[in-house]
């Protein structure tokens, strides 16, 4: 089978369309908008976002944008990217934890942060940790133990965990490895409690009102913060007393010089922190949710899971050209992160005044670009609705404009790890159908959910089942 897929017809099966929530007609008033972004930021959008190209108006909160057409969204992106910072909420949200990481910063500040941390990130770099991605995968796959009758996994759970020591044996040197359910218990706490968008903050209320989400998710970012020191600490102490230092994301992070501007030194202890997190939170969560929803995807669409299946076989994380031997395996990943992308909005405000496809944009506009909206929009997609891998082959993945699908988003504040999280989820998503029949999803369809990044309401259970004719993936040391 893994050897005619160049000339296998496509999939023929009927094709596949995940549960969607129906869209409201009309826009919510101020009540039912403040309790639904606090509840769901999704449900705030209405029939209208996804058949328009942009829409504005200007609400008690001030003025916004949502911008959904490739002209609008690349100027705001990338040719006038430098009108518009981070959006307000995602500062209130995001800012006690990651406010001086990369995520978050702006101007000198970051400009300076990205030269440092940009060569960790390089083509080259990230296929050299290939076979140590490989060799997590199979490590964690391994530990399923699974057999030919059928069990139940927890997927969210078991793709933070992989995405988690995945990060850690490739950019932390391993320096993370038992904490990944000390880490996932924080942060699904901060994500589904302290994450929230308090009416007050939309309000605008001042900061010393307490927010009950975020005093109750309180001991969260104390466990990330005084994680964060212990690892600074043993790192500074390493590199301190003379030792040969793992040349990883930490290591860069403490002993970072900008060439570029010789006189600031390296980054003060609190960027180095706050980096430290934004890594983790950013480097893990969202591929551990694209992976999650592609084995949902799969086990709905049993022809192209063969399909998958077939090109795993094939899989040798030791050939310089395994990648190209996986087209429906990225393809797959490329369409679930379509349909359900991981980062579901990006939210920036203007700076100055500007114009984008002929609306004025007064300064301080909150402009959003969504890549649920973007992605699903009507105007944009054929079929937004559908599964259809086909999509992302090499063939047809050149007509999608570069700025209607933005998983990763686009411009100077491009996602630093794309090529990173492409790569770790194909290698994940090979290494599990090299050996699982994926059997179903329980229940009737995952509703997805946006807290931070896009997530099922209620943890995903999948049930698998060893393959019949399973092959190991053997990782050369
Ligand atoms: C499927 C996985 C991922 C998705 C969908 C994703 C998505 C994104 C998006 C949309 C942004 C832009 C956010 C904005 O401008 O508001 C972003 C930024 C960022 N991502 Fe990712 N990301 C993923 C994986 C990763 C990984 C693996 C890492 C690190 C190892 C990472 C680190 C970052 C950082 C540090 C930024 C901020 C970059 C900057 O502003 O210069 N992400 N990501």
């Amino acid at each position: 089978m893994a050897d005619d897929l160049s000339v296998a017809p496509a999939p023929q099966a009927k094709t596949f369309r995940p549960w969607a929530r129906p869209r409201r007609k009309k826009p919510l008033s101020l009540v039912p908008f403040l309790y639904q972004s606090w509840r769901d930021p999704l449900l705030i959008w209405s029939e209208r976002h996804f058949t328009e190209p942009q829409l504005f108006g200007q609400g008690r909160f001030g003025a916004v944008m949502v911008v959904s057409n490739p002209a609008g969204v690349r100027h705001v992106l990338t040719d006038n990217a430098a009108n518009y910072e981070k959006g307000r909420l995602q500062r209130i949200v995001l800012g006690p934890l990651l406010a001086e990481g990369l995520l978050l910063a702006e101007g000198t500040d970051w400009r300076r942060a990205r030269r440092i941390l940009a060569p960790l990130f390089t083509p080259a770099r990230t296929a050299a940790l290939t076979r140590r991605m490989a060799e997590v995968c199979a490590k964690r796959v391994a530990g399923w133990k699974l057999t030919r009758s059928q069990s139940w996994l927890e997927v969210d759970t078991q793709m933070s965990t992989l995405t988690f020591e995945i990060l850690s044996a490739t950019l932390f040197s391993d320096e993370l490895e038992d904490d990944a359910a000390d880490f996932e218990a924080a942060l699904n706490r901060y994500l589904s409690i302290g994450a929230r968008i308090d009416p007050l903050d939309v309000l605008g209320a001042p900061n010393w009102i307490p927010r009950v989400g975020r005093m109750l998710s309180g001991g969260s970012a104390q466990f990330f913060e005084a994680r964060v020191a212990s690892l600074v600490t043993g790192r500074r102490e390493k590199l301190a007393s003379g030792q040969a230092a793992p040349d990883d994301l930490l290591t860069a992070l403490l002993s970072a010089r900008d060439e570029e501007d010789d006189d600031r030194g390296g980054l003060s202890d609190r960027e180095v922190a706050a980096n430290i997190l934004t890594f983790i939170l950013a480097g893990h969560e969202t591929t551990a949710r694209a992976l999650g929803w592609a084995l949902h995807l799969l086990s709905r669409t049993p022809d192209i899971a063969a399909r998958l299946q077939a090109e795993a076989d094939g899989f040798d994380p030791a050939s310089p050209d395994w990648a190209e031997r996986l087209p429906w395996t990225r393809a797959v990943l490329e369409e679930t992160m379509r349909l359900f992308p991981p980062a579901p909005t990006m939210a920036r405000r203007a700076l100055a005044p500007d114009v984008i496809n002929g609306q004025p944009i007064p300064k301080g506009t909150a402009v959003v670009v969504s890549p649920w909206i973007l992605h699903r929009h009507k105007l944009l997609w054929d079929e937004p609705e559908a599964f259809r891998p086909e999509r992302f082959l090499p063939e047809n993945r050149k007509s999608i404009d570069r700025y209607v699908y933005l998983p990763f988003s686009a411009g100077p504040r491009v996602c630093i790890g794309a090529a990173f999280a492409l790569q770790e989820a194909m290698i994940a998503l090979a290494t599990i159908l090299r050996q699982a029949d994926i059997i179903e999803t329980l229940g009737p369809g995952p509703v997805p959910t946006h807290q931070i990044t896009l997530r099922s309401r209620v943890p995903m259970r999948l049930r698998l089942r060893a393959r019949d004719r399973m092959t190991t993936v053997t990782v050369p040391v």
